[in-house]
């Protein structure tokens, strides 16, 4: 049985509040946004994050952001490309987040029925021109400043003011609300309302349809009014995006001490706080030496604050439950190909020498890469795989059993007879 159960450990959250060290790539990045955002002239306003997957690009992001808008006047619309199908579905949710974030902006009667308009149809699949008569009659209705909603309903639509008779007839028009004229509604929008709109797309890599990424990156950059930030893994970086966004900022792995500052501040208001301060930092110190990433480094952590007795000499056979849980793998098998691996300093390699050197069957070696043991190193095309971050602990085992021999060697030498 496991001793705690804490959810102070949160591997998964990005939350500002947490954000600790990184100064260097903290500034430097702020530094960037701040005179991008400022450059408003500028065409082609893109900044592409990219880094290993869980190396601390969103909370970074965030982080950047959340203190930049303290400093800087601009309306931060944040989407997380893991909440959307495809690229129609991620212009919906910008729609929606620059109708909330406009809510707090804005005080105008006309720009508040705008704003919820704006939010129905990131929901709508179509509209017709009487629905569009309609809400621009009640549009107009209103007094003080809009965001540009009824312009682009006139301007789509052909209504507002006076309609001539004739106009009845197409009342039952139907136009689809697309992603095109989602583009279109925001680019309007966006251009109406004073405040510079910063996109961040976070974790484009992960809309659920990869054939679409490229087709959005184009979509969105027909849209040339806003600075768009997108942030990626390393390996889904693809030549166009080479070609759309110059200048890429890398986020590199975290110093061991980084790693436990990071672990410092989640467990510093934590109701289990002075168990896990005394429990944790063997464990915690042996960990840190075998990883940069901060995402494998507190999955690991909450995984054995939740399942294990928090032993040292457990760690590794606990750790064993961790890729039976996590990866629905047998660790057995997954120890012999972490420690092929690691004897080679985890390089990507071919398929073929996989098969070859490491004596896995085809059969692992698919279920390996379908179920994210081994990586690869180009997400569309991938050509070479290599071992998980968050499998790096089997180094443990490699350790002890370098220990064992050296061990063993150091007893031979002492046998010896002199
Ligand atoms: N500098 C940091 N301070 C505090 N927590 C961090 C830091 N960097 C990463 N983390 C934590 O590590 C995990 C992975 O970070 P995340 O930003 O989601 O990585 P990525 O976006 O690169 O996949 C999250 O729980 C996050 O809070
Ligand atoms: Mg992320």
């Amino acid at each position: 049985m496991p001793i705690y159960y804490t959810r102070c450990i949160k591997p998964q959250s990005i939350d500002p509040k947490l954000f600790t060290d990184r100064e260097d790539e903290y500034h430097h990045l702020k530094a960037i946004l701040k005179s991008i955002i400022l450059a408003k002239e500028e065409e082609e306003r893109r900044l592409l994050i990219h880094g290993e997957r869980g190396v601390g690009k969103s909370i970074l992001l965030r982080k950047v952001l959340f203190h930049l808008k303290q400093e800087i006047d601009f309306i931060p619309v944040i989407v997380d490309g893991r909440n959307s199908l495809d690229a129609e579905e991620l212009l919906r949710d910008i729609c929606e987040k620059l109708a909330s974030q406009l809510r707090d902006e804005y005080k105008d009667e006309r720009a508040i029925c705008e704003i919820s308009y704006l939010d129905e149809v990131s929901r709508a699949d179509k509209m017709t021109k009487s629905e569009a008569k309609s809400r621009a009659s009640e549009i107009e209705a209103k007094s003080g400043a809009g965001i540009g909603f009824l312009d682009f309903l006139k301007l789509s639509f052909g209504v507002g003011g006076k309609e001539a008779e004739a106009e009845e007839l197409t009342k039952s028009i139907t136009t689809e609300i697309n992603s095109r004229f989602l583009r279109e509604l925001l680019s309007f929008v966006i251009k109406t309302i004073k405040k510079e709109v910063v996109i961040a797309i976070d974790n484009l890599d992960q809309i659920h349809d990869k054939n679409q990424i490229a087709e959005f990156v184009r979509e969105i950059f027909k849209h040339r009014e806003s600075l768009i930030i997108a942030t990626l893994r390393s390996e889904a970086i693809t030549a166009e995006f080479r070609r759309s966004f110059r200048d890429p900022i890398l986020i590199k792995g975290l110093s061991p001490e980084a790693l436990m500052d990071i672990l410092a501040r989640r467990i510093e208001k934590c109701p289990e706080g002075e168990i896990l301060k005394n429990r944790l930092p063997p464990i915690a110190d042996t960990l840190k030496t075998l990883t940069d990433n901060p995402l494998s480094f507190l999955t690991w952590i909450h995984f054995l604050c939740n399942n294990s007795e928090l032993n040292t000499e457990n760690l590794l056979n606990d750790l064993n439950g961790f890729v039976l849980t996590h990866y629905n793998f047998d660790p057995e098998k997954a120890s012999s190909i972490s420690k092929f691996f690691l004897e080679k300093g985890n390089p990507f390699l071919p398929k073929e020498t996989i098969l070859a050197e490491s004596k896995i069957s085809e059969d692992d070696y698919a279920v390996m890469i379908e179920n994210g043991i081994l990586v690869p190193d180009d997400l569309y095309e991938p050509r070479k795989y290599r071992l998980s971050p968050d499998l790096l602990f089997f180094k443990l085992k490699q350790d002890s059993e370098n220990e064992t021999i050296s061990n063993a060697t150091d007893r031979e030498f002492s046998n010896k007879p002199r």
